[in-house]
């Protein structure tokens, strides 16, 4: 079953942080991050696609910063001494979660801001930039501009996002019986209509030599895209 890119607003990113439904629904995200099993998926893949211990990460859509935590847990013990950058339009990074990072000998810090002004300031490499079910949030000229961006500035980028899927749709409409939100419950099947399949992503990157992509389904409910620059 094949169908076309929809995007909708999603609820959780028109609800104010502090909105109750809102705070709800980032906890059943980090149950969906955990069905999804998108915490192994992006530590495989960081630590398979890097060919050194990075001193920098940037993580675009951030959110609460928990689903890096997790990643961090796995990956501190190979990649001891990092600093870890979270973008997002959204201010909800709490002092334990960055305790968290601290103690495992990362530091952090938070930017707020729309990821567009943000990669329109920073000038510098940025080091390893990853993204966790943020990119399908655009339409795929912003996302041409986005990857276009930040091929400038990365050597290295590592997106999980929803694969766009029937299996995908249909785990997304039993949410229920996990007992999420109504707002978890109407984002999740509307991130994954607006999902990715087949080599979506590798058709938004810049056409430019020296550049390693690969992009392919993983797990049930998952599509990854890595781009890394040949060394
Ligand atoms: C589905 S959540 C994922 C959060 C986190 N990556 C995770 O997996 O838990 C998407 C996040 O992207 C952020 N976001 C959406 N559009 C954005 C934009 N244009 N600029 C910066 N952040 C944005 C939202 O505020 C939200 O925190």
């Amino acid at each position: 079953m094949t169908f076309l890119r929809r995007l909708e607003p999603e609820w959780l990113d028109e609800l104010p942080a502090d909105d109750p439904r809102a705070m709800r629904s980032r906890r059943d995200l980090k149950r969906i991050n955990g069905w999804m099993l998108q915490t192994a998926i992006m530590s495989r893949l960081l630590l398979s696609h890097s060919t050194q211990a990075p001193k920098q990460i940037v993580e675009l859509g951030a959110g609460d910063g928990t689903f890096m935590l997790a990643v961090a847990r796995r990956l501190a013990k190979h990649w001891p001494d990092v600093t870890l950058t979270f973008v997002d339009r959204q201010n909800i990074v709490s002092p334990n979660t960055h305790d968290g990072f601290r103690k495992l000998g990362w530091q952090t810090e938070s930017v707020t801001a729309d990821i567009f002004a943000y990669l329109a300031k920073e000038r510098d490499n940025a080091g390893i930039v990853t993204a966790n079910l943020f990119l399908h949030h655009f339409e795929d000229e912003p996302l041409r501009e986005l990857l276009t961006g930040l091929a400038k500035r990365t050597s290295l980028f590592v997106a999980c996002e929803p694969l766009r899927a029937a299996r995908a749709l249909w785990g997304s409409r039993m949410l229920f019986v996990i007992g999420c939100n109504d707002v978890s419950r109407h984002d999740a099947v509307v991130s994954v209509r607006a999902g990715f399949r087949g080599h979506e992503l590798s058709a938004l990157w810049p056409k430019e030599p020296g550049w390693s992509l690969q992009e392919r389904a993983t797990l049930p409910f998952t599509h990854c895209f890595v781009a890394r620059r040949d060394v």
